[in-house]
């Protein structure tokens, strides 16, 4: 297994650590971070997302990866992909997801890791379509979708089966890439 799995210009990408989980609990930890999620994380139940993680990339060779910072060797959070396992409309599906902590945010983090994650998608794992989602109001992710060249599928849109229909986060909204998008938005390529 290698230890990094995706390097981009200021990120590495990578398997979790043991001194991961210190700073992985405090943003999982952090209401600012967590606000479009029905709760933020214990310490256990961070500690028990990055073993899971960690068991996935090395059984399957992705996940969510702890998206370290090369200059400063700081985890910032993750960026990665995962199997979207509940009942949907688009499932199955591989999803690619982030989460950061505040302090991080606004320096294109998101954006950089998660071209890098969609390039592999394409390439090392084969895949042929991406989905993201997130709660309807997330404008700060939803932008990120947007930048990396996703598209809102509004047919997709859908209640999270996980959160109660008349909750403010239920209503999800759904963004694709698909092979060929990928390949038209490439530089260079005809
Ligand atoms: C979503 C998240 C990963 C973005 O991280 P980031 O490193 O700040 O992202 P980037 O800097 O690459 O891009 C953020 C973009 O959103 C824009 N943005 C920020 N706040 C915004 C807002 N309130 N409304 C609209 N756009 C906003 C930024 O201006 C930037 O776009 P720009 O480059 O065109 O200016 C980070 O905010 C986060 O971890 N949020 C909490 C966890 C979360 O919600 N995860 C997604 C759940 S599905």
């Amino acid at each position: 297994m290698r230890p990094v799995l995706i390097e981009t210009e200021r990120l590495r990408l990578r398997n979790w650590r043991e001194a991961d989980l210190e700073p992985f609990a405090r943003l999982n930890a952090d209401p600012r971070v967590m606000e479009f999620f029905v709760r933020a994380l214990d310490r256990a139940e961070s500690d028990a997302l990055a073993a899971r993680e960690r068991a996935r990339i090395d059984e399957r060779g992705y996940g969510l990866y702890a998206a370290e910072v090369k200059a400063s060797g700081d985890v910032i959070g993750f960026i990665g992909l995962a199997d979207v396992t509940f009942a949907a409309s688009f499932a199955p599906a591989v999803e690619i997801g982030w989460r950061f902590s505040r302090e991080s945010w606004g320096s294109g983090y998101a954006s950089e890791g998660a071209r890098a994650v969609i390039d592999d998608a394409f390439t090392r794992l084969g895949l042929e379509t991406l989905v993201s989602f997130t709660a309807a109001w997330n404008t700060r992710s939803r932008r990120v979708m947007e930048k990396i060249g996703m598209v809102h599928d509004a047919e997709g849109d859908f209640l999270h089966p996980a959160i109660a229909p008349d909750h403010k986060l239920a209503a999800h909204v759904l963004y694709r890439i698909d092979r060929a998008m990928w390949e038209a938005a490439r530089p260079g390529l005809a």
